[in-house]
């Protein structure tokens, strides 16, 4: 079964407590954090003192995604804030071995994101110390955008290395996740399904959680694999 990854950028800011509520009783596996800087991506989103709040609210794991410049700076105050995984860019991390040990070190579960034209490839001598690869399936900055087809044959050749190699790594796929290409995602490969407008803004989001995961359940492949995952 894939994990739905709820995007909480989408939500309703005045209401946050009432959202990760609704979170917390849904059938979603963790909540997706998307932290932007202004500088890396054309946003600004939010920042520690508000993961610290939803900490407090939420039961579920808190995937961090850091869409900002110079991620190290910044890991330790995100694990005291309550982070359980780091997710950082490629693009950002010259030194990239380094911050992922860094996030180990801290106790988080490491990760890394890469932009719609990063090569899957330059991912190769760091993948067996991730737990998760965020393949970005828009060009990172604002939710409801519209899903980029190229991104699906970014899962296939990641899905294959890391089977070929027999890597536990997860495959995350972000933006424009819908319940009309979900199930393509997963059947490329994808392991991890975060969702943000598409949760969000449907009439009823415990209902639209519920539905990717049924989506999910519906491809034996991915059951096989998660089993031996
Ligand atoms: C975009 C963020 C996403 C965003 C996804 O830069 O990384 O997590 O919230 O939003 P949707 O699912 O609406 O495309
Ligand atoms: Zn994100």
């Amino acid at each position: 079964m894939a994990i739905v990854a709820p995007s909480l950028l989408a939500a309703n800011f005045l209401r946050l407590e009432d959202e990760c509520k609704m979170i917390n009783e849904s059938v979603a596996d963790w909540l997706h954090l998307d932290v932007m800087d202004g500088r890396f991506v054309p946003n600004i989103s939010f920042g520690i003192p508000v993961i610290e709040h939803v900490r407090k609210a939420t039961t579920k794991f808190c995937d961090v995604h850091l869409m900002i410049e110079a991620p190290g700076d910044h890991v330790p105050a995100f694990k005291r804030a309550g982070a359980d995984s780091i997710i950082v860019h490629l693009e950002t991390c010259p030194n990239l071995h380094r911050n992922i040990q860094q996030i180990k070190e801290l106790g988080m579960k490491p990760a890394v994101a890469i932009n719609p034209h990063t090569p899957v490839l330059l991912l190769n001598d760091i993948l067996a110390d991730l737990h998760h690869v965020l393949i970005m399936t828009v060009n990172p900055g604002f939710g409801g955008q519209k899903f980029i087809p190229h991104s699906l044959e970014k899962i296939k050749q990641l899905r294959k290395i890391s089977d070929e190699r027999k890597l536990n790594v997860l495959i995350e796929v972000d933006g424009g996740v819908t319940g009309d290409n979900a199930k393509d995602l997963v059947s490329a490969g994808a392991d991890v399904l975060v969702a943000g407008n598409t949760v969000f803004s449907s009439a009823d989001p415990m209902e639209t959680i519920k539905k990717l995961k049924a989506i999910n359940q519906e491809n034996k492949e991915q059951k096989e694999r998660s089993a031996f995952l």
